[in-house]
C-alpha cells in the first residue's frame, strides 16, 4: 500500500520543503501544501516542482494562499478571511499514490483564532514525518514537537534530521522521543533531483517507505 504523510517541522525554514521534494523525487509522490503564505517570494509547490523535477500534475492546488510572509492566521485576518479546516480535505483520487502534505512552520503555528497547524494534521488523519535540525538545540525543539504530536494522538512515522550528522542527538531523540529517525539529509551544495534521490538511497531507512 502506498502511504500519505504529513510533513511538519520543529520550526520554519528547517527543511520541510527540501524533505518533501526528496520524498516526491524518490517515491514519485504527489505534493500538497494546503496553506501557503508569502507568495510574492514564490511557493513551496513551485520549489518542490523545481527540486524534485516533477510537473504540476504531481502537485495539488493550495487551498489558501496569502501574499504577506507571516503566520497563516495573521495573513488570513489581514485578507479578511478565516481559514476553515473543514475546507482542507484530501483529494479522493489519490488512493493509489504516495502523498506528501506539507504544513506551515511548526505544529503550534495558528491558522485561525482557535486552531493550529496541528489541527489540520489531526483533521487529515495522516502519520507525521517530523523535519528537525541535527545541530545543537534540536533535542528540546524535537521533543517538544513530539510531545504536542503525542498529546494530539497523531501517529509519528519518524523523524528526519537535516544538517551535519550528529549521532548523539539522533540517539537522544530516539530514546526520549520514542520515535525512529528514518532519515538524514546532509547540507547539500546543490539541491536537485539526482542529489535528493541519492540522499534517499544512502541516508534513509528505505524500509520505512516500503509499499
Ligand atoms: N539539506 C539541505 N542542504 C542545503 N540547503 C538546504 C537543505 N535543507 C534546507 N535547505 C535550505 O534551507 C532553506 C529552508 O529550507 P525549506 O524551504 O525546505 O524549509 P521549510 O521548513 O520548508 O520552510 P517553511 O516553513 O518556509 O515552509 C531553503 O533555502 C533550502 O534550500
Ligand atoms: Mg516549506
Amino acid at each position: 500500500m502506498r502511504h500519505h504523510f504529513f510533513v511538519t517541522g520543529t520550526d520554519t525554514s528547517v527543511g520541510k520543503t527540501v524533505l518533501s521534494a526528496l520524498l516526491c523525487a524518490a517515491l514519485d509522490a504527489v505534493y500538497w501544501k494546503p496553506i501557503q503564505t508569502g507568495t510574492l517570494e514564490g511557493s513551496d509547490r513551485m520549489t518542490v516542482m523545481r527540486l524534485a523535477g516533477i510537473g504540476s500534475d504531481r502537485t495539488i492546488d493550495e487551498v489558501y494562499k496569502f501574499v504577506p510572509p507571516v503566520a497563516p492566521d495573521l495573513a488570513a485576518r489581514w485578507a479578511g478571511v478565516e481559514i476553515d479546516v473543514a475546507k482542507i480535505t484530501l483529494p479522493p483520487h489519490l488512493t493509489n499514490d504516495w502523498l506528501v502534505v506539507e504544513g506551515a512552520g511548526g505544529v503550534l503555528v495558528p491558522i485561525n483564532q482557535k486552531q493550529f497547524i496541528l489541527d489540520m494534521a489531526v483533521k487529515l488523519k495522516l502519520p507525521v514525518i517530523l523535519a528537525s535540525r541535527s545541530s545543537l538545540g534540536t533535542i528540546n525543539h524535537t521533543l517538544l514537537t513530539l510531545a504536542a504530536l503525542h498529546a494530539a494522538e497523531l501517529p509519528v512515522h519518524g523523524v528526519v534530521l537535516i544538517g551535519d550528522q550528529n549521532r548523539e542527538n539522533r540517539e537522544t531523540i530516539e530514546r526520549f522521543g520514542h520515535v525512529r529517525v528514518i532519515g538524514e539529509i546532509p547540507r547539500l551544495p546543490n539541491l536537485h533531483r539526482t542529489a535528493l534521490i541519492q540522499v534517499f538511497m544512502n541516508h534513509f531507512d528505505r524500509s520505512a517507505f516500503s509499499q
